[in-house]
């Protein structure tokens, strides 16, 4: 069965010595929920994260990594040096990936393939624009993303994926997907999974949603039958909001 997650997106956020504040505040907090916790720092810090919470519950995990193994791909980090320091998942497609450096489904899909064949877990994230949404096309556009990137994949490949919905203007703005809107789109989602690759597949896969979780509204959406959790930013970078979200479930 899914597995419910609280997964924290640091972004460009912490340097060395206050990721050590933040984990050992962390550190500090309790779980009284039942979800898989995972935060990714910078890449400068995972080592020490990693080593830091190496006999916690809490995973941590990388950001974004490149398709090839090794090479003149300069300031770039690759699957086997996350594996190397540890790390086993990666959030691949952050829209912030996206809008600024220009990733793309094609170059995702790359992406997708180098981790699973480095054995790392993909945490995969796809939403809509706001004009996207306005105009009806929300389905249509998220449709795009997961076909062009992952339905490639395998069936025995998705033990690997997480899906995150993250509707762009939900990201950072205050501005939070209604729980209806976001079980509208996950249940659209576990039926294109259906469709492609039958029931287990779509009944095993988590889905979280991403965009302004905060401990306010946190319980409300989690509640919804298709939200197996969240990947959130803002209220990540403070260790008592993003446990009040941990065990909001
Ligand atoms: P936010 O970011 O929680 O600050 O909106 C979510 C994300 O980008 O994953």
């Amino acid at each position: 069965m899914r597995q419910n997650i609280v997964a924290g997106n640091w972004k460009m956020n912490n340097d060395l010595s206050q990721t050590e504040a933040l984990i050992t505040d962390m550190k500090r907090q309790t779980q009284t929920s039942d979800c898989e916790i995972m935060i990714a720092p910078t890449f400068p810090n995972l080592w020490h994260a990693f080593e830091a919470l190496r006999l916690s519950n809490i995973e941590v995990i990388a950001q974004n990594m490149h398709y090839e193994d090794s090479g003149a791909f300069t300031g770039e980090v690759s699957g086997p040096m996350l594996r190397s320091v540890g790390i086993t998942t990666v959030i691949l497609g952050h829209s912030e990936r996206r809008a600024y450096f220009k990733e793309n489904d094609v170059l995702l899909a790359k992406k997708v393939d180098s981790a699973l064949k480095n054995n790392i877990r993909v945490v995969f994230c796809f939403g809509e624009e706001l004009e996207d949404r306005k105009a009806g096309q929300q389905e249509t556009v998220v449709l795009d993303q997961i076909k062009n990137a992952l339905l490639h994949l395998p069936m025995e490949a998705w033990k690997d994926i997480v899906l995150a919905y993250e509707p762009v203007w939900a990201i950072g703005t205050g501005e939070t997907a209604t729980p209806e809107q976001a079980q509208e789109m996950h249940a659209f989602i576990r039926q294109v999974l259906s469709d492609h690759y039958g029931e287990a597949v779509a009944n095993n896969t988590s889905i979280l949603y991403g965009g302004s979780v905060k401990p306010s509204n946190a319980s409300e959406i989690f509640s919804k039958d298709d939200v197996d959790g969240g990947l959130i930013g803002g209220a990540s970078l403070n260790a008592e909001d993003f446990f009040a979200i941990v065990n909001a479930f």
